[in-house]
């Protein structure tokens, strides 16, 4: 399956990150909630473009669905959702983008979609390769949304700002994203990076 991405995750990364599943869960829960703020942070930059605050408005509620969805096999699990970190991937993204941005609303739906398209990525990895069943079961229940979701990101910023220019910003955030997620450290996250990984022979299969 091919995704709108530069830089392609090993498939090893799966055999890593699902040995702390509730790390990757509560994560993924923080991940879900961020999601939902970003469609309600772009709602209240768009107020007049009815269309796209409908959309938008439809999105954070299935992002919120996720949530719920994620929290409950976090406590299924016996974990807690704890405080909100940092996720540095996005942070990174929003940061280093930030010095060649023209609009702030074009760079947060271009963004939207490459966070989107990264989750749906790792969702298809874990989905296919995940040793444990209800791993599998849950990302491949969210990839339907996701996969909605980066699509329709790319759409707006196309619709509002004109295929040529929201294009041109796809390609060039699509690049910074590729060279941010191969230097990312890894973490148990859904949106981490492979630097400093253990090897695959030190971990237990
Ligand atoms: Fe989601
Ligand atoms: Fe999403």
């Amino acid at each position: 399956m091919g995704f709108p991405l530069d830089h392609q995750t090993p498939e090893g990364w799966v055999a890593l990150v699902e040995q702390e599943p509730t790390r990757l869960l509560e994560d993924h829960a923080h991940c879900e909630l961020k999601a939902a703020s970003s469609a309600h942070a772009l709602i209240a930059k768009n107020p007049e473009r009815t269309e796209l605050v409908q959309d938008l408005a439809d999105i954070a509620i299935e992002e919120l669905e996720h949530f719920k969805v994620v929290v409950a096999e976090l406590e299924a699990r016996g974990g807690r959702l704890g405080e909100q970190t940092e996720n540095l991937y996005a942070a990174t993204l929003h940061r280093r983008s930030a010095k060649s941005r023209e609009s702030l609303v074009l760079d947060r739906l271009v963004i939207a979609h490459l966070i989107e398209a990264r989750s749906l990525e790792r969702f298809h990895l874990l989905a296919e390769h995940s040793r444990d069943g209800r791993l599998r079961e849950l990302f491949a229940e969210l990839l339907p949304s996701e996969a909605a979701h980066q699509g329709f990101y790319a759409k707006a910023s196309r619709s509002l700002f004109g295929r040529a220019r929201a294009d041109d910003r796809i390609a060039c955030l699509r690049q910074l994203e590729g060279e941010i997620m191969a230097f990312l450290p890894f973490s148990y996250t859904v949106h981490s990076g492979m630097v400093g990984a253990p090897e695959l022979g030190q971990v237990e299969r």
